[in-house]
């Protein structure tokens, strides 16, 4: 008999909400390390799993930051994305819309094109080799300030053919939407399009900034939005997707317990719930595993699983 993980890796599915940096396993962050000459304050591969214990987003934050200081050289991009790719492959992932966090890397001294072109490399081989089409996302930092989000889309303006909109990451608390309308506006200006995470561990009314104050097409996790109805069903209407994260939720204490997670709720309101594996390497599992966690903990049946991977498909930008 077929198994649900079987059933899952049949459908044709886009990956949408995908942090590259939060695909370094522990493996290759070692090979890295000792590659470019980078200290770790780990032991063993195990040690840096055994780490992976978090207490909110900030505690898994901390880490992961620390853990991208081994990205160095072009090449150690590309390997990271093309890495994820394979991995995406063997998912049945045929199109992915990949975030990248430029700012960690240019404020330990790395430029800017030396991310960007690694990536980019990586992207176009799987295309041609893999047969998986891509977007790329360009991520502004949350916790730094609007001149840093406005100084990087200034760096990515040689490479504005490789980009295809922004993004807004890190720690929520603290740094909502409004912060980042200039920036925002300026991308926009520049015809880039855009997302925001909202709503992981900030209230609904982030979910509405995001989308009234920076003008984001899609909203990464949107957990919270479940407390705002009329903003639900405002989702609803105007198709507005949602790039739900179901182990990065687990994980990260958002939804400690996963059969009180909001996506079937959301979905039967007539949200465009998609289900993604924000930073697989951290939260322990990839995209498949994130449909398979979400299906058993809600009791989804065929047609719903399936319903998410066609949603998936419908709120890419292919
Ligand atoms: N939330 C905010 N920032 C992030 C995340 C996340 O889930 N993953 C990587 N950066
Ligand atoms: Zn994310």
């Amino acid at each position: 008999m077929r198994t649900l993980r079987e059933f899952i890796i049949s459908l044709p599915k886009a990956e949408l909400h995908l942090h590259i940096e939060g695909t370094l396993e522990p493996e290759m962050m070692f090979d890295l390390a000792m590659r470019n000459g980078v200290s770790l304050p780990y032991a063993s591969v195990d040690e840096v799993r055994a780490a992976y214990d978090f207490a909110d987003l900030q505690s898994f934050l901390d880490l992961y930051y620390a853990g991208a200081a081994v990205l160095v050289t072009e090449e150690d991009f590309f390997d990271l994305t093309w890495a994820y790719l394979e991995r995406a492959k063997a998912d049945g992932v045929v199109h992915v819309e990949i975030f990248f966090d430029p700012q960690t890397h240019t404020e330990r001294g790395i430029e800017f094109g030396t991310v960007l072109n690694g990536i980019a490399r990586a992207l176009k081989l799987g295309e041609l080799y893999l047969g998986i089409t891509h977007r790329l996302i360009m991520c502004f930092l949350r916790h730094l300030d609007e001149e840093s989000a406005l100084a990087t889309l200034e760096q990515a303006r040689p490479y504005l053919q490789f980009i295809d909109g922004v993004g807004l990451d890190s720690g929520e608390r603290g740094n909502p939407p409004a912060k980042f309308e200039k920036a925002f506006h300026a991308a926009h200006e520049m015809g880039l399009r855009a997302v925001a995470h909202a709503g992981e561990e900030g209230p609904a009314g982030n979910v509405t900034d995001a989308l009234t104050l920076l003008k984001v097409e899609r909203i990464d996790h949107g957990v919270n939005a479940i407390d705002d109805l009329e903003l639900v069903a405002h989702l609803a209407t105007h198709r507005i997707p949602l790039t739900m994260c179901p182990l990065s939720n687990q994980r990260l204490q958002v939804t400690p317990d996963l059969s009180a997670h909001p996506l079937k709720k959301l979905m039967d309101a007539g949200v465009l719930v998609t289900v993604n594996s924000d930073d697989p390497a951290y939260f322990g599992g990839y995209v498949a595993d994130n449909y398979v966690a979400i299906a058993e903990a809600l009791d989804l049946t065929e047609a719903d699983i399936a319903a998410l991977a066609e949603n998936s498909l419908l709120a890419s930008w292919r």
